[in-house]
């Protein structure tokens, strides 16, 4: 099916299998490394230290720092082979080709006044963004679980405490991304294109 051609104009879709298991274990996985990251965090805050902004129980996992990282750490296997698995799935099956956002959707953001190929054109640019950033969570956080080994990853970001401030920021990024992401995708196809992701 050719994404580039607007909603309008086209079948709703039906999602492929292996996008729709790369969503759900995205959602596993992300609930995972947000909720063990922030019990992480709280162990020492990267904003103001030890008396710093504290993050309530309620969005933590693991219980304490042990439990957090023994969290984060299982969790970043099936987050990364996830991501490994949809890029192999993505390259595969040429969908890397049509995919993604690409320059019909700068011209409509330009362009048009339909309002429903506006809201698809900001779909697609918002779920391509996501794949960067989730490349960073995962660039950053290898520099963080091995930094002997990836000295040169913590010499990038400049110090100890840059790298965990843009590791950190994987947080709001996933967080405003699966709002927005939600929201755009109910815009551009409605509840069947929501419920194509999972059923
Ligand atoms: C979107 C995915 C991710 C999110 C939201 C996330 C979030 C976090 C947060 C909030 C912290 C605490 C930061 C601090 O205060 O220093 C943290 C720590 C950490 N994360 Fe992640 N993370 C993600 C993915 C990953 C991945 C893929 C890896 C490994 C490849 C990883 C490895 C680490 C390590 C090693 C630490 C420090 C643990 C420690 O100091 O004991 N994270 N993460």
């Amino acid at each position: 099916m050719d994404s580039t051609v607007p909603p309008k104009s086209r079948k709703l879709p039906t999602q492929a299998i292996g996008a729709k298991i790369f969503h759900f274990c995205n959602i596993i996985s992300l609930f995972i490394m947000l909720s063990s990251g922030l019990q992480i965090y709280n162990a020492n805050p990267v904003f103001g230290g030890r008396a710093g902004l504290h993050i309530p129980p309620l969005f933590t996992l693991g219980g304490w720092l042990a439990g957090g990282r023994h969290w984060h750490f299982a969790g970043m296997w099936l987050f990364s082979l996830n991501l490994l698995w949809y890029g192999i799935y993505v390259l595969i099956t040429r969908r890397w080709r049509h995919r993604f956002v690409n320059i019909n959707d700068i011209k409509a953001l330009q362009k048009t006044q339909n309002s429903k190929r506006l809201s698809y054109a900001w779909h697609r640019i918002v779920y391509t963004a996501i794949i960067p950033i989730l490349l960073l969570a995962l660039f950053t956080g290898i520099g963080m679980y091995k930094p002997a080994q990836f000295p040169w990853i913590v010499d990038m970001f400049g110090s100890w405490e840059a790298l965990r401030i843009v590791h950190f920021s994987s947080v709001p990024s996933v967080i405003l991304f699966v709002l927005v992401h939600w929201q755009l995708g109910r815009k551009a196809g409605g509840e069947q294109l929501t419920e194509s992701m999972f059923w």
